[in-house]
């Protein structure tokens, strides 16, 4: 039985997509695998804050020497680990903002890459044996060819801090042209649906 932390980061409600795809994909997933848990963050519309001075002097102090002041800096970045260490495997909904991810996302990145917690001081990652699905929407595409690629800083970025925590076993799913008229929108939606579908069946 799994442990699925699903999580959603678009600040937009209903019309999100990735919030769709998201539910598409835990609603199926849940079908086939009825004991498998599920715990739901949504940092899109309920935001973590930014990391702060004391949030940073409380992250490099031992344990326990953390004043209270100190420890209650930690509190919501211990919480969000924590659940990073309870479940297996990883849903998460991010859409591309200025070519990378929400501010509100990255606000979570900030939170969970934790020296001692969640990677050592010799930069080796802690959260081994898991696996994350990542949904993507964009407005264009970059998957095309290479000039578009490069402006893709958003995948690039969260294969490079998911692995750096140690969390290696990375699936994309990227529906793309989202904005690009109601033609492409829809079969961009169609081939992610059937990758979700397909995903479902050999996670
Ligand atoms: C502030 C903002 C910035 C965006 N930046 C990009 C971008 O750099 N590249 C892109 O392809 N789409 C961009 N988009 C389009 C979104 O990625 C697209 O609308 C996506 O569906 C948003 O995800 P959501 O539907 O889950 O909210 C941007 C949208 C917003 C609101």
């Amino acid at each position: 039985m799994s442990h699925i932390l699903h999580l959603d980061s678009s600040p937009r409600g209903s019309r999100s997509t990735s919030r769709a795809l998201t539910k598409e994909f835990v609603t199926s997933w849940l079908q086939r695998h009825p004991g498998d848990r599920v715990t739901y963050r949504d940092v899109g519309q309920y935001p973590v804050s930014p990391i702060d001075e004391a949030w940073i002097a409380a992250s490099f102090s031992k344990s326990e020497d953390l004043a209270p002041n100190l420890i209650d800096a930690l509190r919501i970045s211990d919480e969000l680990i924590d659940e990073l260490w309870v479940a297996d495997r990883y849903v998460f909904g991010v859409p591309m903002y200025n070519f990378s991810v929400p501010a509100n996302f990255k606000a979570y990145i900030d939170q969970i890459v934790r020296v001692n917690r969640t990677f050592t001081q010799d930069w080796r990652g802690l959260v081994t044996n898991k696996k994350i699905l990542i949904i993507t929407t964009r407005g264009g595409s970059y998957s095309n060819d290479a000039s578009s690629k490069q402006l893709d800083f958003q995948e690039p970025y969260l294969r490079t801090v998911f692995g750096f925590i140690g969390v290696t076993d990375i699936t994309f799913i990227h529906a793309e042209n989202l904005t690009m008229g109601d033609e492409a929108r829809a079969r961009s939606l169609t081939t992610a649906q059937t990758a979700i579908q397909s995903l479902t069946a050999t996670w």
